[in-house]
């Protein structure tokens, strides 16, 4: 048997690396993919990460079983479809590989070099990487048309974000059909221009360092800055308490100093970053349920400086045009459960948003302050955000809602927009039909 998708065909699905992403990437695809047969092999070099990866795997698994989530029929079956092993040659012929080993360049190259003549020919061959660029990741492969950056997001069985970033020679077809196919699994894929760090890591570690800051600039403590940050930008945990879930720390060190070669030179990381990182400690967060008090006009200076950081980030991505508004809307939204961008800044209006970037900027004089934010403060209007998209096949238009966070409920801003798409079509002579 074989999972079939638009002139794909995969019946074996390769992860390499079993360290803190590796094996949930596993679990969702064999939760997807174990009714069709397909067979997913899990490699890593060191005994011990791959038997960590199998028993977190299972652990997972018997999990959703008590919580109802899978019958234990499933959960055998998703379990039985999984392989955790040491040796390559298990891959043989696989048709789509990801791989989420160490982020290191050479490191990656050298397992695709391993990778390219052992899978099935033209097999897709995607990078997890949390940063590198397409180009530099896949330069030596002979066949760069079936290879791009395939980014998941903590935790990534359950988020259902997914940046795919193809590289310069990626097949245009190929990037359309994996839109889809990551649509049809359920998650909510976008597309993104190669730039290193993508679209959402430049933000989710630029608020890290934004975090940091606040604490090195004598505004408040680790815990107090990581509590504001959830009235700041609606964030379930701050940035200090994701680091301590993930284990982002090394991987949040490593971007933000490279951030600062490639993107601009406020993103470095921070003295507060390295002393946290030789001492080996967690950073010292609240706890499930404490709650932290900070005096009035001092938490507000904090919220002050995490959102004009925040609208900044984001202004920056955009002013580079690897992404569009509705998108980035979307993604930053699921993948990292905070407030959306461009909704809040119209909530609190785009002048007084663009008044916080330069406020943070004011402070941190190698922030930049983008230019699509002064514009739009210009002109004087909200952000427009698409949550219907169209996309017009032959003489067919298809209307697209993009709401993923409420399951595309609907509400009186996505009636108007459909209502304008409508009109639109109305008088496109060459559109005979339209399907929402
Ligand atoms: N952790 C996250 O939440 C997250 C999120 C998005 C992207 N990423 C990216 O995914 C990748 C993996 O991240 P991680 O946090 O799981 O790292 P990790 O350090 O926890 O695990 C990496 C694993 O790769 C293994 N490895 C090293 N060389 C190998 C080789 N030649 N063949 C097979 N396995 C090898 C290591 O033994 C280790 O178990 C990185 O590129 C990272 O940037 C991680």
């Amino acid at each position: 048997m074989a999972f079939s998708f638009r002139g794909l065909e995969i019946d074996k699905i390769g992860v390499i690396g079993s360290g803190q992403i590796g094996p949930d990437i596993a679990l969702y695809f064999t939760k997807v993919f174990h009714p069709h047969g397909v067979k997913v092999v899990v490699v890593d070099v060191v005994a011990e990460a791959l038997e960590r990866g199998r028993a977190k795997l299972e652990k997972k698994v018997n999990k959703g079983v008590e919580t109802g989530a899978f019958k234990p029929e499933k959960a055998q079956a998703m379990l039985a479809g999984v392989e955790f092993t040491a040796d390559y040659q298990a891959l043989a012929g696989a048709q789509f590989v990801i791989e989420a080993a160490t982020e290191n360049l050479e490191l990656k190259r050298k397992i695709f070099a391993q990778l390219e003549p052992l899978c099935a020919p033209g097999a897709v061959l995607a990078s997890n990487s949390s940063h590198l660029e397409p180009e530099v990741i896949f330069e030596k492969l002979q066949d760069r048309s079936r290879a791009l950056v395939i980014h998941y997001f903590f935790p990534a069985e359950r988020n259902p974000a997914v940046e795919i970033i193809p590289g310069a020679d990626t097949d245009g077809k190929l990037v359309h059909t994996l839109l889809s196919l990551y649509e049809h699994i359920g998650k909510v894929p976008i597309r993104v221009g190669s730039r290193y760090g993508y679209a959402v890591d430049p933000i989710f570690e630029g608020l890290f360092l934004a975090s940091a800051l606040c604490v090195q600039e004598g505004l408040g403590t680790v815990k107090e800055v990581d509590w504001l940050a959830r009235r700041a930008l609606g964030l379930t945990v701050g940035s200090f308490t994701a680091m301590n879930l993930t284990g982002g720390n090394p991987l949040t060190d490593h971007g933000l100093e490279m951030e600062g070669r490639h993107l601009n030179k406020w993103f470095h990381s921070p003295p507060l970053m390295k002393q946290a990182m030789e001492s080996g400690r967690p950073w010292e967060v609240a706890r499930r349920g404490e709650k932290v008090e900070v005096e009035e006009q001092r938490a507000e200076k904090i919220v002050a400086a995490l959102r004009g950081a925040y609208f900044g980030l984001v202004g920056q991505i955009i002013d580079s045009g690897i992404t569009n508004v509705a998108d980035l809307e979307m993604i930053l939204e699921i993948a990292l459960d905070i407030n959306p961008p461009f909704k809040t800044m119209n909530e609190l209006g785009v002048g007084r948003a663009l008044e916080l970037v330069e406020q943070y900027a004011a402070a941190h004089p190698d922030f930049p302050v983008p230019e699509c934010l002064r514009r739009q403060a210009a002109e004087g209007r909200p952000w427009r955000i698409d949550y219907v998209r169209r996309h017009d096949v032959g003489e067919v238009a298809w209307l697209r809602i993009r709401r993923p966070k409420v399951l595309n409920a609907l509400n009186q801003e996505v009636f108007d927009q459909l209502a304008e798409h409508f009109q639109a079509i109305d008088a496109d002579e060459k559109i005979q039909a339209a399907v929402i």
